[in-house]
């Protein structure tokens, strides 16, 4: 039985690596584009690179998913109770891990409001 279920780990693990590897992202970089300026999110980077669990992010899939809703599915342009608008969101998300980063001294996102947003040059 136990045997059964790591078996089934390591074959989940194995297809995942295999799924990375082939690259399984659409989009290597991931840009949004509000009003306030341009969000690059180098995707392939956090996931990859930097090995961010996807769940961390992805946060209502569950392990071994590699797709689904995605953010703003969910999270709209207003809050709708629980669920914090998409702002909100990726504030908490990505403005937090780089603030947590930064203050365990690690290497860090940007934080400040126009490191990470860029106004396109008029
Ligand atoms: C640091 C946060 C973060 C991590 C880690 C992360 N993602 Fe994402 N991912 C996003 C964001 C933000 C988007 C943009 C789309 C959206 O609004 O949800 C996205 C989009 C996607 C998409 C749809 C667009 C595309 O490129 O195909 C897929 C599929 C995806 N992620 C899979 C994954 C998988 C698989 C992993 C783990 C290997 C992962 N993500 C890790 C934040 C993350
Ligand atoms: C299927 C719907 C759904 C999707 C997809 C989704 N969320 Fe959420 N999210 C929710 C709901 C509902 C809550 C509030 C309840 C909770 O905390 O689970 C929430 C809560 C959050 C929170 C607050 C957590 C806290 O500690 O208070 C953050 C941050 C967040 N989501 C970011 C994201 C990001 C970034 C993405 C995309 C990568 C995403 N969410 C995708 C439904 C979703
Ligand atoms: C769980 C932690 C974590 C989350 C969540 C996260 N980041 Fe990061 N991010 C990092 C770390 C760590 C670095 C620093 C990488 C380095 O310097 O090598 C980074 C670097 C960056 C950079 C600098 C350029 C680059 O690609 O290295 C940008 C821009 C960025 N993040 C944007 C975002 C955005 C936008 C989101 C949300 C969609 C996000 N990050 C979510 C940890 C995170
Ligand atoms: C780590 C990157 C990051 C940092 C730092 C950051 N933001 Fe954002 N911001 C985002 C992302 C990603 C979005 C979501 C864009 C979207 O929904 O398309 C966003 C959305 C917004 C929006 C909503 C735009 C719209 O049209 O809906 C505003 C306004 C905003 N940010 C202002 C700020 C201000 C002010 C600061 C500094 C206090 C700040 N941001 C810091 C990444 C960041």
């Amino acid at each position: 039985m136990k045997k059964g279920l790591i078996c089934t780990g390591i074959l989940a693990g194995f297809l995942l690596s295999l799924m990375v590897a082939s690259g399984i992202f659409a989009k290597d970089v991931v840009e949004f584009t509000p009003s306030y300026g341009k969000v690059t999110f180098n995707h392939k980077k956090h996931a990859e690179t930097l090995k961010i669990d996807c769940l961390k992010c992805h946060h209502t899939w569950k392990k071994g998913e590699t797709s689904g809703k995605l953010c703003k599915d969910c999270h709209k342009a207003k809050a709708e109770g629980k669920t914090l608008s998409a702002k909100d969101a990726y504030h908490k998300d990505c403005k937090g891990c780089h603030e947590e980063a930064k203050k365990a001294n690690k290497p860090a996102g940007p934080i400040g409001c126009t490191q990470c947003h860029v106004k396109e040059k008029k």
